[in-house]
């Protein structure tokens, strides 16, 4: 169902500083296919930041693990334009530098989530390698939060405020989100989506990757609710709303997980965020070990 979206949200959208020029060309380049490889290449070149990480990323264990890769045009071969993509989307909301207080987010938490839902549905791939989850499922689980950037810009909300309306009508964080400020992070989200011009499949995904009960569902939404679900569990941009959320739990059956194998997501799904956060110098969550 899509939920209209308050008139002051609609202006901060429309205010939205514009995706860098190379995530546009690879969202086309995706989408319609119509941007060659060798301008993509010529692109990333330019961009020295995006050019280091993708070859960092090339050789990360989560990713191909290839050593030998030293030129931008190898990586890009080996990763792919939607692995860019995410590479350059990440890049993008890691330098946003924001903090939500409005959810209790720090400037990298809300990165840090996005990065931890892309690494499940990784994860859950590799776990699951028949439960054919396309490639747009990675983007999705990256951005599916983007809409909690406008609400926080265009927000005073005081968050113990929205943490006893959850309290006083026994409701979830998102349900309290619509109830006081007339639309939630979800819609919000998609809607900057679509000026992005997302693919419609990420779109819908971040529309409704909090709807409790889910009709017509999508692989893409199984993998993105699945992911979200992930990332909170191992404490990844827990904030204020916490495990304060329905789940539909049919996504992650329809993927094929039950307990087990989701407990098996969370530990690989940890162990890469924790190499991610040591790579952006951001310290590992792992615990020093005790010195006696
Ligand atoms: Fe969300
Ligand atoms: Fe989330």
């Amino acid at each position: 169902m899509t939920r209209p979206i308050p008139d002051a949200f609609l202006k901060g959208i429309d205010r939205l500083e514009p995706l860098p020029v190379t995530a546009q060309a690879l969202l086309r380049s995706v989408t319609d296919g119509d941007v060659s490889f060798a301008k993509i290449a010529d692109l990333i070149e330019l961009d020295q930041a995006v050019a280091a990480n993708l070859l960092r990323l090339s050789r990360s264990a989560a990713y191909s693990g290839a050593q030998n890769v030293t030129t931008v045009r190898e990586a890009l071969l080996r990763l792919g334009t939607s692995t860019l993509l995410d590479l350059v989307l990440g890049d993008f909301m890691k330098r946003l530098k924001f903090s939500a207080p409005m959810y209790r987010l720090s400037e990298d938490d809300l990165w840090l989530h996005g990065a931890g839902a892309h690494l499940a549905v990784r994860a859950i791939q590799q776990e699951r390698p028949n439960s054919k989850i396309p490639q747009a499922a990675l983007t999705a689980a990256l951005v599916h939060d983007i809409g909690k950037l406008v609400m926080v810009r265009h927000l005073k909300a005081d968050v113990a405020v929205i943490l006893q309306y959850c309290h006083d009508q026994q409701v979830t964080f998102v349900e309290a989100e619509r109830a006081l400020f007339g639309t939630d992070h979800a819609a919000v989200g998609a809607a900057m989506a679509r000026k992005w011009k997302f693919p419609e499949a990420i779109t819908d995904a971040i529309a409704r990757h909090h709807d409790a009960e889910l009709h017509h569902s999508t692989p893409v939404i199984d993998a993105v609710v699945t992911a979200n679900l992930v990332a909170k569990t191992i404490g990844m941009g827990l904030g204020a709303e916490g495990l304060n959320l329905r789940v539909d739990m049919s996504c992650p059956r329809r993927l094929g997980l039950d307990f087990e194998s989701f407990s098996r997501v969370c530990v690989q799904t940890a162990m890469w965020i924790d190499d991610v956060r040591e790579a952006h110098g951001l310290g590992s969550g792992k615990h020093p070990a005790q010195v006696h």
